[in-house]
């Protein structure tokens, strides 16, 4: 069943029942200030980070679910009862109720009674703020009286103290309030100089800022006494739980329609002037009161969300397609390159599935996500990939994780996964391809963060490659470290104690276990570095890449080859994982996905035999699984993988993030069908039919789907921060459809199903706007080019000359 639609042409999903199986959410904001919201207005937003600068609270895996967030009620002060627009919190029996998610905002709203109330949130470009503008019309045929009331609740500030910290929290919330805006202080006296504010339009309202007053005793947010009573009490936080509360009343005559607007703020003043007047314990208010007097004003509201719209416009123009399925166009037009935004921004840090408190940016992850936003945000990718490498160790290798707010390493989990350093050669190489910009290559660097220690970002590659050369293991293949990508394989770990990470934890010296995963991981890198070692004119240097490349490649036939599929490692005692020996676990995506990809096995054959092997034991109609068989019990030797229940996550669930790494080993094999086939089996658009086993989104991608040994095979969980996105946004724009970018231009290498007729594309790169043709003549995949009107050799469409700016680029397939 569905609960809602696609409106492709207002680039939102419009969901018409609220009670979707999960909360279906969206993210405000893209730049510092964020937020979540969910389709009943549950969420909270932070500035920059999401664990130190939590602006508004929100507790999760809350009874019932997603309760707290952006809540406005109306009462009728006629009959006295009151509800939500939004459904949550009160949940009354509201009608035409929609949810529309859209590029940066939503507009939640329904009617109830007569009254149609909408509310439009969104986070201008370039401020520190969000808007909530409250549309309320008057349905009936005669007049009304109202009293609206929004609120929000205050976190202070580290979401993890917060929610812990009680002996403490309970005694420093702290607020003023003036001119109809709830300061949010906590702290401020003391060494912060930021403070949030709740400001509204009305100016007349009363207003509360304890929680308790504005609830009532025992009370939650779907019952509020106060808004039960119909007046707000002028409440004054004194510790506690400061909140930001404000009241209107509004006289509706027939057909009438009124709006508010709200703004929930975050703002920080100089330190030397933090207090007005100085040498008071007052808030200084004069250097934010401009801007939430601007945006107060629905006319400045409107004109900013109108530059919003502008902005998404001018993201997702720079790569649009026309292809014969809908489900491809949807996700690459709109929400799959949304989604990547979303993780760029994000990481792994705050969705409905990540606290915002765990963790910090991964390297890895942060580093693969540059595949699917590095087009849309070049300048962007740059800081992120200069920040990731500032925390890169002088090894060579990397932590593993890091705060955006501090820009530095994170040392709980440390380092040491082999896998890391290889993905950032991945990610700048994907950057250079993008842009052209082979200066960055030069920008000197920290390691550790530790001033003093700046080299260019080409010896930071060099490093990485090293620090993989230095630990290679018994087989000649990589050894895993602490983990490779699948953070759960921890054949080091050899825990037996609740508790304990597995991820930290080693107990073995971590001279034998070795990765094939990371040996294919390998091979990638370092054919991209020798590529762009070439560039730089260090052809020696380069030379004993692909030297160590060939080797690679020649010790994964050997060692690595189990055969009919690639093995996935070697234990710490040297037995095979993902071998037909093994009991459980024989085969592993990682590895067939992964070595094909990087392109080994092409030529004699074992990467078709590994597709094969791929398709008849691991793909299911509802994605491929990471292994099989699934792990019925816990084996010490392998860690968390064994840890979940069959099924899912790492063990055997369908985990859609290296689902794209077989797409495009498909494609590499020149299989179209198969490639868009799998493409399609996760694309959760095409899923949207199946909503109540699928149960996430249908508009963004899922970390994982659960596997065929689990009871709830198909169910999606883990939805929207996941490498899933950038990776199946690269798999279907530049190896399926095969616009792909590389050191020297555009290279057009569609493999697309047989039945495809063709499709056009519009591309902008380095600068230029490539309209592109595909026309099918033949059913295989070479490819005849003609650039505005001249036939050229090769594929690769390389910068005019002259100073086009539009390249009309026409292929032929046969
Ligand atoms: C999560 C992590 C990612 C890891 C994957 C597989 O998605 O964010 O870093 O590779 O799980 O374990
Ligand atoms: C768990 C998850 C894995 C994730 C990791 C992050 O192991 O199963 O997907 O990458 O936590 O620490």
């Amino acid at each position: 069943m569905k609960y809602g639609y696609f409106d492709d042409l207002k680039r939102e999903y419009v969901i018409t029942q609220p009670d979707t199986p999960l909360p279906w959410i969206n993210y405000l904001g893209c730049q510092a200030y964020f937020g979540i919201i969910s389709n009943t207005a549950g969420g909270y937003s932070y500035y920059r980070d999401a664990r130190l600068r939590r602006i508004s609270r929100y507790r999760y895996n809350n009874v019932p679910l997603d309760f707290g967030g952006r809540y406005i009620y109306l009462r009728d002060d006629e009959s006295k009862e009151f509800w939500s627009p939004s459904w949550q919190p009160t949940r009354n029996n509201i009608e035409n109720y929609s949810c529309r998610h859209g590029l940066g905002y939503s507009t939640i709203g329904s009617q109830y009674a007569g009254i149609e109330a909408h509310t439009r949130y969104f986070v201008p470009l370039d401020e520190n703020l969000e808007i909530w503008q409250l549309t309320v019309t008057n349905r009936r045929s005669t007049k009304a009286t109202l009293s609206s009331f929004a609120s929000i609740e205050f976190c202070l500030w580290d979401a993890q103290d917060d929610a812990t910290n009680f002996q403490r929290n309970f005694s420093t919330g702290q607020v003023e309030v003036e001119d109809a805006v709830v300061y949010h202080k906590t702290e401020y006296r003391e060494r912060r100089n930021h403070f949030a504010y709740f400001a509204t339009s009305e100016k007349n309202g009363r207003f509360d800022t304890q929680r308790e007053s504005f609830l009532g005793r025992y009370n939650g947010w779907d019952k509020p006494d106060t808004v039960a009573a119909g007046e707000l009490t002028n409440s004054i936080a004194y510790g506690w739980s400061p909140i930001g509360a404000h009241q209107a009343k509004i006289e509706l005559a027939p057909g009438e329609t009124k709006q508010i607007v709200f703004v929930l703020g975050y703002h920080e003043n100089p330190v030397a002037d933090k207090f007005d007047p100085a040498g008071s314990q007052i808030l200084n208010k004069k250097l934010v009161k401009p801007t939430i007097d601007k945006y107060l004003d629905p006319v400045n509201a409107d004109a900013a969300f109108e530059q919003l719209s502008k902005h998404w416009d001018s993201l997702l123009g720079i790569f649009q397609v026309d292809t014969p399925d809908v489900h491809t166009n949807r996700m690459v037009n709109i929400w799959n390159a949304y989604q990547c935004m979303a993780t760029f921004n994000m990481s792994r840090s705050a969705s409905f599935y990540e606290s915002g408190i765990g963790r910090g940016l991964g390297f890895r992850d942060s580093n693969q996500d540059l595949l699917g936003f590095v087009h849309m945000a070049p300048i962007r990718a740059r800081e992120r990939i200069l920040d990731l490498a500032a925390t890169q160790l002088p090894s060579g290798g990397a932590y593993h994780q890091y705060q955006p707010l501090t820009k530095r390493g994170n040392n709980d989990i440390g380092g040491d996964f082999n896998d890391d350093p290889h993905w950032l050669i991945i990610g700048v190489s994907a950057y250079i391809k993008e842009t052209g910009d082979w200066g960055i290559l030069d920008e000197p660097v920290q390691y550790n963060n530790v001033e003093g220690s700046e080299q260019p970002l080409y010896e930071h590659l060099q490093r990485s490659f090293k620090y993989a050369l230095e630990r290679i293991g018994p087989h000649g293949l990589p050894l895993i470290g602490r983990a490779d990508w699948n953070d759960c394989l921890n054949l080091n770990c050899f825990s037996d104690t609740p508790g304990e990470s597995f991820q930290t934890t080693t107990n073995k010296e971590g001279k034998v276990a070795e990765s094939v995963f990371i040996a294919g991981l390998f091979v990638h890198s370092g054919t991209e570095l020798a590529a762009i070692a070439r560039h730089r004119g260090l052809q020696a240097e380069a030379a004993t890449y692909v030297a160590e490349v060939e080797k690679m490649d020649k010790v994964i036939r050997q060692h690595g080859w189990d055969g009919e599929w690639f093995l996935r490692a070697y234990d710490a005692l040297g037995a095979k994982i993902g071998s037909k020996e093994c009991e459980e676990g024989k085969i592993f995506i990682e590895s067939q996905g992964y070595c094909v990809l990087a392109g080994v096995g092409l030529e004699d054959g074992l990467a078709a035999k590994a597709m094969e092997s791929t398709r008849k034991h691991l793909a299911t109609k509802h994605g491929i699984v990471l292994q099989q068989p699934a792990y019925s019990k816990y084996y010490i030797n392998l860690g968390e993988i064994s840890s979940y229940p069959p099924g899912y996550k790492e063990n055997a669930g369908i985990f859609c993030h290296n689902n794209p790494w077989v797409i495009i080993a498909e494609t590499r094999l020149g299989h179209g069908d198969e490639a868009h086939d799998y493409y399609t089996r996760i694309n959760p658009s095409a899923r949207e039919e199946i909503g109540d086993l699928h149960r996430c989104e249908p508009y963004v991608y899922a970390q994982m789907i659960a596997g065929k040994d689990a009871p709830s095979h198909g169910e999606a969980k883990n939805s929207w921060l996941t490498g899933t996105a950038a990776w199946n946004y690269y798999a279907i724009a530049q190896w399926i459809l095969g616009i792909r970018t590389t050191l020297e231009g555009l290279e057009i290498a569609p493999v697309i199903p047989k039945s495809w007729p063709g499709f056009t594309a519009s591309r902008s790169y380095r600068g230029v706007t490539y309209k592109i043709v595909i026309e099918r003549q033949g059913q295989g995949n070479s490819v005849a080019l003609t650039v505005d009107g001249a036939a050229i050799e090769g594929n690769i469409v390389t910068p005019p000359t002259d100073g086009r700016k539009e390249v009309t680029v026409k292929a032929i397939l046969s």
